[in-house]
């Protein structure tokens, strides 16, 4: 979908700019000259000039095509991995956040297997957990004051903790259709189901206040799982994918791709081959550092994000954009 629509924009921008007149004229003595020395006819003048100018225009879309086009200009980003440190490989991670000093947050799933756990960032030990009962399907966690916000999977039921001893201080009625994912601005929850759908929850009433669909040129952007509020932006672990989508949290418009396929591909390659999809991030506000992680890894990576070099050569839409799922 992408392509055609580049295509017919390269071309208007190129019959818009093109200097055909001047063009036009700079060839004109040329061909005069032309016409006195081998006496050609008036109609094969104008065939020659057509031609010409036929010729310079394809010459100068290719140069278009080949400099016109901007590696910014698709909001289209890389990392490098600048820190690693090591990760619980049993975590089944579904939420990920940053408390400062240091320390982690986390919130596994899988029945039987579901925690909140308090994390020390440099040695990944546990160092505080609550064991969730078997019936539930830890999901995405998030930290509002001193309060730690939680839902699960296939239910309506979501969890608060204190955030010191990690006891369940009260459940409440998830408002979203599952529980995937949850962020806050430190005003707002922002919360998503599995769906396009980017909510907005009331900390207080844990209601529903406002929400949107996510869509990038247009299109819904589903699967949406683990987010991290990361500087004015929205940021969504894309279920199945190597993606990152980075939202605006106001219209739920995709800004740009982070694609980092190499961190789980490079755990692979050394011998953790059941490791799962890319899923956590984490924002540290004060020094601007960025940590991802995924289910099942044994690191975790403090990442920096770069716009692309090189124009993206392959189609993020096929990559990062996967038609709904349905539990
Ligand atoms: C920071 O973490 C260290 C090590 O886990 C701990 O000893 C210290 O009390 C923490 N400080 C604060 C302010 O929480
Ligand atoms: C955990 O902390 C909360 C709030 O400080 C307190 O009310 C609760 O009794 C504590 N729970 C345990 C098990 O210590
Ligand atoms: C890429 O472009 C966007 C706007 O199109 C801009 O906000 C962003 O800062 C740019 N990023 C880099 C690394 O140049």
């Amino acid at each position: 979908m992408t392509t055609p629509s580049l295509r017919r924009k390269n071309n208007r921008r190129s019959t818009n700019s093109n200097p055909n007149n001047s063009q036009k004229n700079q060839m004109a003595p040329y061909a005069s000259s032309f016409y006195s020395k081998f006496r050609m006819s008036p109609f094969l003048i104008s065939a020659v000039l057509f031609m010409s100018v036929l010729i310079l225009l394809s010459v100068s879309l290719n140069m278009r095509s080949a400099l016109g086009s901007n590696p910014n200009v698709s909001g289209i980003y890389s990392v490098d991995a600048v820190n690693q440190y090591p990760h619980d490989p049993s975590a089944f991670t579904q939420g990920l956040l940053y408390a400062g000093n240091d320390t982690l947050f986390e919130s596994t799933g899988l029945n039987g297997h579901s925690s909140v756990r308090r994390v020390a960032l440099a040695t990944g030990k546990v160092e505080a957990i609550h064991s969730m009962h078997r019936s539930y399907f830890g999901e995405g966690l998030t930290l509002f004051g001193e309060r730690l916000i939680q839902v699960a999977w296939l239910t309506k039921t979501g969890f608060i903790y204190d955030r010191n001893n990690l006891s369940n201080i009260k459940t409440f009625t998830n408002p979203m259709q599952d529980g995937w994912g949850l962020t806050t601005d430190e005003k707002i929850l922002f919360g998503s189901d599995g769906t396009s759908t980017l909510y907005q929850i009331d900390p207080h009433t844990l209601k529903v206040v406002e929400k949107h669909t996510v869509k990038y040129k247009g299109n819904e952007v589903h699967n949406l799982n683990e987010l991290e509020y990361v500087n004015g932006e929205v940021w969504a672990n894309v279920w199945q994918t190597d993606c990152i989508a980075r939202i605006s949290g106001k219209d739920g418009v995709v800004l740009g791709w982070i694609y980092l396929p190499q961190l789980r591909e490079r755990l692979v390659a050394t011998g953790h081959e059941n490791v799962d999809v890319l899923n956590g991030i984490a924002w540290d506000p004060k020094q601007n550092r960025i940590f991802v992680t995924g289910k099942l890894w044994p690191k975790l990576y403090e990442i920096k994000v770069n716009a692309m070099k090189k124009p993206f050569s392959g189609d993020i839409e096929s990559l990062c954009m996967l038609p709904p799922t349905h539990f």
